[in-house]
């Protein structure tokens, strides 16, 4: 189940030219799953229509109209009881003076101050008002009563100059919202770590050797972690994936970078989805090879097994509480995604079945087995990546309250 399934999330919308994103990013949330209702200041009803919202939502959006209609005395209250979350995106410099001051002259600034649940703010001004000291005062008094902000970003603004102010990309927004509506999940205060995509070994400067990986499942996993409410670590080769807004980025290339990125962390979780490679080039040509020289021999070397390093029998020291391997077979499936669970000391194996044509590397979805250290085993059906990270992580979740540490320690 998405983050944003099940959730009420009040949108509201004031009056700065960036309002027409809005539509955007209201789009975006209801597309994955969350209720939204928007409110729109008398100022943001001159840039955009309420009906905008509505088309893109599939439900009323409100106005100041609504403040004095015949729900008046109780709708700010009942929107704002029921509200997981409330976003609003753009605020401008006048909003941000009357939250911080408590006023409540329109629907929107009614309901913040009847608010209870969390408020993130991403606000949008000319760069003047922002860095007024009227607009800093007001912004460090929200932040003191607990109000998260995104932004302003950096760069070309309505009034022709450039600056702070801008709105922050409705992506970037959505993306912050996701860790707000997961600040309560079953992985909050805890850390993880993810690796994914494929590695690289060099031969030459132009020459890789590389494999399938297309580090969708790690991303997906390191996104799912997040909507639990991890601070999350992705450690990953080049993949040319979008990261989830949030996660801190580590960027490496080859498994012994890959090693060297992982034995520099230590956290609760650590998700082994990269494809680490298992052979590289004894040596790597400082040159590029020449056709001209004849067909090279390329001699090969073991690189070291990273699961092993950290939490294999007899590893020195004790990073991750949990670790989590992946298993990808083309045959023998389950008796040798059982025996990497145990050579590697793992708490859980995801086992995949990369002969099947809906399974694996480059497609969206994934048929996994998923194989527990206490020899309990579950089928998951045919899923999305997404899914398949979602219920990886729930199953997580369920380990680090156990504290089910690795059978070696
Ligand atoms: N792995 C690792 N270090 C390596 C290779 C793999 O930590 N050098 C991890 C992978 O990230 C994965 C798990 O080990 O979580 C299993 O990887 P897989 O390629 O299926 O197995 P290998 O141990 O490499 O064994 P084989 O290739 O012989 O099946």
């Amino acid at each position: 189940m998405s983050i944003f399934s099940e959730k009420q999330i009040l949108l509201g919308v004031t009056g700065s030219i960036a309002a027409y994103k809005a539509a955007d990013l209201a789009s975006k949330l209801t597309q994955a799953g969350a209720r939204v209702d928007v409110l729109l200041t008398s100022s943001a009803e001159k840039f955009v229509a309420p009906l905008t919202f509505q088309s893109v939502t599939g439900r009323r959006a409100y106005t100041d109209q609504d403040l004095w209609g015949h729900e008046a005395h109780v709708l700010h209250v009942g929107l704002s009881k029921n509200a997981d979350l409330l976003l609003i995106a753009p605020c401008t410099a006048d909003t941000l003076a009357k939250l911080a001051h408590g006023l409540a002259d329109n629907l929107l600034t009614v309901t913040a101050l009847a608010a209870t649940c969390p408020i993130l703010i991403a606000p949008a001004m000319d760069g003047g008002m922002f860095e007024a000291p009227a607009t800093q005062a007001n912004l460090t008094t929200l932040k003191q009563r607990g109000v998260t902000f995104i932004g302003p970003a950096e760069g070309h603004l309505a009034s022709g100059l450039s600056g702070t102010g801008r709105l922050v990309e409705p992506s970037e927004i959505f993306g912050h919202t996701r860790i707000m509506l997961g600040k309560l999940g079953g992985l909050a205060n805890k850390k993880v770590v993810v690796t994914a995509g494929g590695t690289q070994e060099a031969l030459d400067p132009v020459r890789i050797i590389t494999n399938h990986s297309s580090g969708k499942q790690g991303y997906a996993l390191a996104q799912a972690a997040l909507d639990a409410g991890a601070t999350v670590t992705l450690i990953t080769t080049p993949t040319g994936l979008i990261p989830p807004v949030g996660a801190e980025i580590v960027k490496v290339k080859s498994a012994k970078e890959l090693l060297n990125a992982v034995l520099n962390e230590s956290a609760d979780v650590l998700i082994m989805a990269a494809a680490a490679a298992d052979f590289r080039p004894k040596t790597v040509a400082q040159d590029k090879m020449k056709k001209r020289d004849g067909l090279p021999q390329i001699e090969l070397e073991a690189t070291e097994d990273i699961l092993k390093a950290v939490s294999g029998p007899g590893s020195a020291k004790k990073r991750f509480a949990v670790t989590v391997g992946f298993a990808a077979e083309s045959q023998n499936l389950l008796a040798n995604a059982d025996e990497k669970l145990k050579s590697k000391g793992l708490d859980l194996i995801a086992a995949n079945d990369i002969s099947a044509k809906d399974a694996g590397f480059a497609v969206e979805t994934n048929r996994i087995t998923l194989l527990f250290a206490d020899g309990t085993k579950e089928n998951l059906p045919l899923m999305s990546k997404t899914s398949a990270a979602e219920k990886i992580i729930e199953r997580i979740v369920t380990l680090v309250e156990k504290n089910a540490y690795p059978s070696h320690v």
